[in-house]
């Protein structure tokens, strides 16, 4: 069940459309699916269940490798995914190694932050967990999480760091919120620390080194009946903080959709899987691969589908009502080419359209 070449001279040519399908609120409420999203993606492979329709997940969740990523939704959604198909929030930040990749960085987030940004080529990374860790008496609340005694144990040993006094005299030159902060009172409080100082906590106010997010999300569907506080509420509470004890606003960047680079880069990535699919065919190679439509099937109308939108051409946007988006009508502000029920009708039209 892998992305299998299709055999040479014959099969049929590559779709001429492809799909981006958002996680959270689509396919998945937490780690259980959305009620036959699972069978909708079994539609999206042939009889021997190698991949038939180009499609890739395009969320702004994260915390994990893209690989390990592939891993989980492969487990959850009983189908096989390939590292190549996960688009998370974070997966640009690989564009930034160059600038960053011998400099010390933080990592925020749930999950394995500093794993991801490691993965990428970042070469001194550190998760926020572990920065911390060396500076006594940063959170003065720490005693009262007895979860943070686990995270001290799990120190990395960064190249030419291996002391306590090695970090803490190195000057952080960028945060990264990779995910969504586990503990929003440590983390704002750290942040400030950092971003202040010119990347040295405990010392004079400095330039303010970079921070960037993996998206900027108010709100997000999860498991409880009503939407969750996302990274975007994370960065208000950063953002109105910092303003408040510091004489400069904060200046950051964000990543994830509604971008419109993260739509492009969705559709050139979606053009490599139909070269790996189909390159042995004869049907013409990789990236010269046209595709006439492609569907972005989300349930965040200021995010999916403001995205998909301003992406413009070939992109048309699907809309669900199983996520943050519950309406009976089209959303006033960001209306999507089509609103449906659910992941499956979605997939459902778009077969009958297009086969
Ligand atoms: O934390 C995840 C959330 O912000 C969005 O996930 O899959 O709906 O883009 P998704
Ligand atoms: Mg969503």
């Amino acid at each position: 069940r892998h992305l299998h070449s299709q055999p040479q001279s014959h099969g049929p040519p590559p779709p001429p459309f492809g799909i981006a399908f958002d996680i959270d609120g689509v396919l998945l409420r937490g780690e259980s699916p959305i009620g036959a999203s699972q069978q909708a993606l079994r539609r999206l492979y042939n009889h021997s269940g190698e991949l038939a329709i180009p499609y890739v997940f395009l969320t702004n969740g994260g915390g994990f490798r893209e690989s390990e990523r592939a891993l989980e939704l492969s487990k959850l959604l009983g189908v096989h995914v390939s590292p190549l198909q996960v688009l998370q929030g974070h997966t640009p930040f690989k564009q930034l190694v160059s600038r960053f990749e011998n400099e010390l960085v933080v990592a925020v987030g749930k999950g394995e932050p500093a794993a991801v940004m490691s993965e990428y080529g970042f070469k001194n990374v550190l998760s926020i967990d572990e920065y911390a860790s060396y500076f006594d008496g940063i959170d003065p609340l720490a005693h009262y999480k007895t979860w943070i005694t686990r995270k001290a144990a799990n120190r990395s040993t960064l190249e030419g760091m291996t002391t306590r006094d090695d970090v803490c005299s190195q000057r952080v030159q960028a945060a990264f919120i990779v995910s969504d902060s586990v503990d929003w009172s440590r983390d704002i409080q750290v942040l400030c620390d950092i971003l202040r100082t010119g990347g040295l906590p405990g010392r004079e106010i400095g330039h303010q080194p970079e921070l960037y997010f993996a998206n900027d999300d108010l709100a997000y569907q999860a498991s409880f009946p009503s939407e969750r506080l996302g990274m975007g509420a994370f960065r208000i509470a950063l953002e109105s903080i910092f303003n408040s004890i510091h004489p400069r606003a904060l200046q950051y960047t964000c990543f994830g959709k509604p971008n419109p680079f993260v739509f492009n880069n969705a559709e050139a990535v979606l053009k490599q899987l139909v070269s790996s699919l189909y390159h042995k065919a004869g049907h013409g190679n990789d990236r010269t691969h046209h595709f006439r439509r492609l569907y972005m099937i989300g349930d965040n109308p200021s995010v999916d589908i403001r995205g998909a939108r301003q992406a413009g051409n070939p992109w048309f946007s699907i809309l669900t009502r199983t996520g943050v988006f519950k309406g009976t009508d089209n959303h006033a502000e960001f209306p999507a080419d089509m609103v449906v029920n659910t992941v499956e009708d979605a997939v459902d039209f778009i077969l009958k359209k297009e086969c």
